[in-house]
């Protein structure tokens, strides 16, 4: 089913005619219904939080097969909370940590944990990882994020429906890359030995990511979305702690 198709199995009479013209004037179907699914789960979706994307669920497949028994991680840009609790529900002897610089998704990640049935096992921070990294004293097997990625000039050049997104879930920076760098290795000291990073990233970036994962002696591992391109990065840092 495409977006106009959802509305349309959605809503009724004159709400489904304003949603229609809602919709041509470029808002997604996902704020006009508020709420949206992501991977078979409902999520409350509002103008604060980045619109889950089909691609991100590659993501959360690595996140739940590389977890071990019992460990835990922290999502940095939880937005809406997906990441997080589709890997909660995934994973019943895991925890969770989520950050976001945006109180208002926070509010939103909160009650999509509760209303998934996953709030006991997650706990959410507000923090800036552009300026520091989360520091929670304590210590996570995987650092999982789904950054803004996008350039900044390319950002004015989206779709009218997806620059109707927060632009903080979108822009990366002048080459799109500002956020792997800032986390990547700075979150080292929030990881076990033997700890992970697993990163969503642009179609792009693959060159670029290992590049930085080289740069600090990272191995590096990427996988491919149901497109065919590399969108997930998974990074072993070198963590002789
Ligand atoms: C691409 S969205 C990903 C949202 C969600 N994880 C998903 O996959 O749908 C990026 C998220 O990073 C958050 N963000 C932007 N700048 C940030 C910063 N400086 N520190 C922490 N989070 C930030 C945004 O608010 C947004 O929720």
């Amino acid at each position: 089913m495409n977006d106009l198709d959802i509305l349309k199995a959605s809503l009724k009479g004159e709400t489904l005619e304003k949603a229609i013209i809602k919709y041509n004037a470029g808002t997604p179907a996902a704020y006009i219904l508020g709420k949206w699914e992501f991977m078979g789960d409902t999520y409350e979706i509002t103008r604060d939080v980045l619109i889950p994307r089909l691609d991100t669920e590659r993501l959360v497949e690595k996140l739940v097969a590389i977890l071990p028994k019992n460990g835990s991680f922290i999502d940095i840009g939880t937005g809406s909370g997906c990441v997080s609790i589709s890997t909660l529900k995934r994973r019943p002897d895991v925890i969770g940590f989520a950050v976001d610089v945006s109180k208002k998704a926070l509010e939103v990640a909160i009650r999509n944990a509760d209303s998934n049935g996953v709030a006991d096992r997650l706990t959410f921070f507000t923090c800036d990882v552009l300026k520091f990294a989360p520091e929670l004293g304590d210590r996570f097997d995987v650092v999982v994020s789904n950054p803004p990625y996008i350039p900044s000039l390319s950002v004015d050049r989206l779709d009218i429906s997806v620059r109707k997104e927060p632009r903080i879930a979108l822009d990366g920076g002048e080459d799109g890359l500002d956020f792997y760098r800032a986390i990547f290795p700075a979150c080292n000291k929030i990881l076990y030995p033997g700890g992970k990073y697993l990163f969503e990233i642009g179609f792009d970036q693959k060159d670029a990511i290992e590049a930085l994962a080289r740069k600090y002696g990272a191995g590096s591992e990427f996988y491919k979305d149901y497109s065919g391109n590399w969108r997930v990065a998974l990074l072993i840092p070198d963590l002789k702690q």
